[in-house]
């Protein structure tokens, strides 16, 4: 069990609690939320924290927005949706620090909830500045603080690290907790085989975790556009898929450690190509299948893995006792070039194995192919979970209690 301390671990009762929650939510063009997965993981915190009895002030950020006036970037619609899936009122407050703060967090009472208005309003927020930190604490008047916010725990800013230095309890919530049991504990000492699945589109984004991952796992597999650096790396030619010709040193050190270290490690033995894509569209014209062994021809680019190739990491997918997959097998937005997305999505769903998303683009796939809920855990971080995955220690964990 992780040594950071958690909600479960303090007596919070009656308390008030600033909590870091990570509402950066995606809103579409009519203004409405179009994915409160990050609200919805709230939640458990939220309710634990008010069946204690505690009164809460909520902060988060949204977007990067340059300066208060940016005001599509307010956090008041994300207050209503809170309050409708709480199932009680939440007092949203346009300001995070002075007058207005302090007026309303004076008069809270156990039970009551409160949304600060986006920390990053002010600059100091992201510089972690100590006075902004300390004022967050003395006028909301919090007694401790619980970070919840894991998809930002990889910032060192003021809301989601800095605080702590100003409250005598600061501890993790239930969704921290949970993100680190995981993607920490359930990696790091797996059920075998563990098999690491990572795709994307570069190597230069995935090398530290690919570099991290080969001391943990028994198989890695490669798709996505990232497979075709490895390509390039064995010397085929990879017509105009999309490659860094300048990281094929490192997808051969990652070769030669995985041959080190024992892990298998499978790329592509076939994959789809195009000669146009046309993402306005969202659609590819012609569309084959070819043999990697005999590389991609000049004017065709690789769009996803191929029908032999699903095959033989759905193989080893299924015979996996854990799976962490990380990255798209192909441009997935495209429905011609998304079988092979849905393919894993499905094999990691019918493994029965301890099955871990690691975020971004591979929990949008895994949600469009329909088996979301028949995987163990899916991570709520994009950044975050690349770097944890890394190895990195996480600001907004490291200055949390420890047991
Ligand atoms: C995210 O969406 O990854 C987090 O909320 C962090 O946002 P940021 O990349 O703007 O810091």
């Amino acid at each position: 069990m992780s040594q950071i301390k958690t909600i479960k671990d303090v007596d919070l009762k009656g308390k008030k609690v600033f909590v870091r929650v990570d509402f950066n939510v995606p809103f579409d063009n009519t203004g409405a939320i179009s994915d409160d997965t990050r609200i919805v993981a709230a939640l458990p915190t939220l309710k634990y924290l008010l069946d204690e009895g505690a009164s809460l002030v909520l902060a988060s950020h949204l977007g990067r927005p340059k300066s208060k006036e940016d005001k599509q970037f307010s956090l008041a619609p994300v207050a209503k949706a809170l309050s409708e899936k709480l199932g009680k009122p939440v007092t949203f407050v346009d300001d995070c620090i002075g007058e207005k703060v302090k007026e309303v967090c004076s008069k809270m009472k156990p039970g009551d909830v409160v949304l600060l208005e986006n920390s990053r309003f002010y600059p100091e927020e992201k510089k972690n500045n100590p006075e902004f930190a300390k004022k967050l604490i003395e006028d909301t008047g919090a007694e401790a603080f619980v970070n919840d916010a894991f998809g930002t725990a990889h910032r060192a800013h003021a809301t989601t690290a800095g605080v702590a230095a100003f409250v005598p309890v600061k501890v993790a919530g239930l969704l921290i907790a949970k993100e680190l049991e995981f993607l920490g504990e359930k990696t790091a000492n797996p059920e075998r085989p563990f098999t690491v699945i990572l795709g994307g589109s570069k190597v230069s984004d995935k090398i530290t975790v690919i570099d991290a991952l080969l001391d943990k796992c028994d198989a890695m597999l490669i798709g996505g556009a990232m497979a075709y650096t490895f390509g390039l790396a064995l010397g085929k030619n990879m017509g105009d898929s999309l490659v860094e010709a300048d990281k094929v040193d490192l997808a051969k050190a990652a070769m030669e450690k995985a041959k080190a270290k024992g892990v298998k490690f499978l790329l592509p033995v076939d994959n789809m190509v195009a000669e146009h894509i046309d993402f306005a569209n969202a659609s590819v014209s012609p569309l084959k299948d070819v043999k990697c062994a005999d590389g991609i021809d000049n004017g065709w680019s690789g769009v996803d893995i191929g029908p032999e190739t699903i095959e033989l990491y759905r193989k080893q997918i299924l015979g996996s006792k854990t799976v962490l997959w990380n990255g798209p097998m192909g441009i997935f937005e495209i429905k011609e070039c998304a079988k092979g997305t849905f393919a894993i999505a499905e094999a990691v769903a019918e493994s029965g194995a301890i099955s871990i998303i690691g975020g971004g683009d591979s929990v949008k796939a895994i949600k469009k192919s329909g088996y979301a809920n028949k995987v163990s855990f899916i991570s709520t971080g994009g950044g975050a979970t690349l770097e944890f995955l890394e190895g990195k220690e996480l600001p907004g964990v490291a200055v949390l209690d420890r047991k």
